[in-house]
């Protein structure tokens, strides 16, 4: 079942058993997020739902998408490629060359139309509309670590509009609450939200931005995820849910958010108006250093009367973002095989913050194939900002660190299999960068080597037990006494 809403997402958790209530009073400075994590790193923590919040009447809820259990009940999908399927699924429509074909593809056609958003009038979010009265203080808004520079919205789905295409963005970023109606919008410079911002900035105006706090997973989910350029978030969320996301227009900008949102904050991030963000304990496990970045001016609050305040914490991985991770690491994985159609299999290993390192196997057919994968995935949208690559034979298991090591152990030459390129463009967050936003990259080719890339000595055999001792060795194993 597509959700609608958070509401539908939370009624569904509770009746599986994946819902926590905390019904004793907790606090939003540092408490929330302490028990958030001791929950997330316990490696198996269920949504929490804090109702009693010191100071609040709105509920917190956390760890909402915790386990790749979690995440495959909010998006309905047992195998998150089938997300990475339905888009290569949309440039394989062939043209109708008749009417018997054209009638053919009707069925299509209309199942594209229901991905669509639908506009609607009114919904959940419009039930409470503020504007002088609006004021950020009255949301539940977390502090995570003690030297964070204050409360930040961590859930907050940022919506802006391409200037000049009208193609919507919805981004998670995360924004430092600066007083009653000013914040600090911390999108980083790779991101569309900063793209959009730059681009207004060059006609010295400012972008209108709406941020949506708590709605349908699927709409939560296209505000984390890497979508193809040009392609509107919205109708990305569609394809996810197989239903059109229902958007209502903003009160005083010109956008649109999901009719049936929580909290919904309308207003404009003005390039005149730059603030030092941060710091802020972040995803690599680290603060991030403080960093000029602009305001977020707040003109209206639309909320449900009884709103759910939703939020997420980061810290050293693995915690939430590391589970999100992993779906847009397997739901891409048909995109990535649309350009790069060698590639086998997928893997940013949690540990590496998404960035920091990531593995894919290839199945080879001539020689410095690894290295023109590599070259061709950091051309690719935030894939560019990937630090490391490994790249293996199709028969490496990505997922098992072990097999990826042995590879890289047996089958690389540093000096011939090691590519690294400077001054490219790096994470922001990158601990290790030597300058913002600009370092290097590093490829590992671990692949089987051919002559033509010189590897003169004979390849040696793989080790391999023969048919008939595994036959004799499988009848007689009870009788060895094992336990196993
Ligand atoms: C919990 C969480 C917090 C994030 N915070 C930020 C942030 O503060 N700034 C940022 O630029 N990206 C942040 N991201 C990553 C973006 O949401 C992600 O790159 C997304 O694809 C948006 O990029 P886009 O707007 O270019 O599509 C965060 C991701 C997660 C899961």
């Amino acid at each position: 079942m597509a959700f609608d809403s958070l509401y539908e997402y939370i009624d569904t958790l509770e009746s599986i058993g994946k819902l926590h209530r905390v019904k004793t009073e907790v606090d939003t400075n540092l408490e929330i997020a302490e028990i958030m994590r001791r929950m997330m790193y316990s490696g198996n923590s269920p949504a929490i739902l804090f109702e009693n919040v010191k100071g609040y009447d709105i509920p917190v809820l956390g760890n909402a998408f915790g386990t790749m259990d979690l995440l495959k009940t909010a998006l309905n999908l047992s195998d998150f490629r089938e997300i990475g399927k339905r888009i290569t699924d949309l440039t394989k429509l062939k043209i109708p060359s008749n009417l018997f074909d054209k009638l053919k593809m009707l069925p299509r056609l209309s199942e594209l139309g229901e991905y669509a958003p639908k506009y609607v009038e009114s919904g959940a979010v419009t039930e409470i509309i503020e504007k002088e009265k609006a004021n950020l203080y009255s949301l539940p808004i977390l502090k995570s670590f003690p030297d964070d520079a204050g409360k930040f919205i961590t859930f907050g789905l940022t919506i802006t509009k391409h200037p000049e295409t009208g193609i919507r963005n919805i981004g998670v970023y995360r924004i430092q609450i600066v007083n009653e109606k000013k914040a600090i919008m911390h999108w980083q410079t790779h991101k569309r939200g900063a793209q959009h911002y730059e681009i207004m900035k060059e006609y010295c105006k400012p972008i209108e931005t709406a941020i949506v706090i708590g709605t349908d997973p699927s709409t939560i989910f296209s505000g984390i995820a890497p979508v193809p350029e040009g392609m509107d978030k919205f109708f990305f969320s569609g394809i996810v849910r197989k239903k059109g996301v229902k958007l209502v227009k903003c009160k005083t900008v010109d956008l649109e958010i999901p009719a049936n949102s929580e909290i919904v904050l309308e207003g404009y991030v003005d390039p005149n108006e730059m603030r030092i963000e941060g710091p802020f304990g972040d995803h690599t496990g680290f603060y991030t250093p403080p960093d000029p970045y602009p305001t977020f001016n707040l003109t209206c609050m639309m909320r449900r009367k009884n709103p759910i305040y939703l939020t997420t914490v980061v810290g050293k991985p693995v915690l939430e973002d590391a589970y999100i991770g992993k779906v847009i690491e397997q739901s891409f994985l048909p995109l990535i095989q649309m350009f790069q159609p060698e590639v086998t299999d997928f893997s940013m290993p949690a540990s590496g913050w998404f960035q920091g390192l990531a593995i894919i196997s290839i199945k080879k057919r001539y020689p410095g194939q690894a290295k023109k994968v590599m070259l061709g995935l950091w051309g690719m949208g935030q894939l560019s900002l990937t630090k490391i690559f490994v790249v293996v034979d199709h028969d490496i298991n990505v997922h098992d660190i072990n097999e990826v090591i042995w590879a890289i152990t047996t089958k690389s030459d540093p000096k011939r299999d090691i590519l690294i390129i400077d001054n490219t463009p790096t994470d922001t967050l990158d601990p290790a960068s030597p300058i913002l936003n600009l370092g290097s990259k590093m490829g590992i080719d671990a692949t089987t080597k051919t002559r033509e890339e010189g590897f003169m000595r004979d390849i040696q055999k793989p080790v391999q037990v023969d048919n008939d001792t595994k036959i004799l060795v499988d009848k007689k194993w009870i009788h060895y006494g094992f336990h196993n």
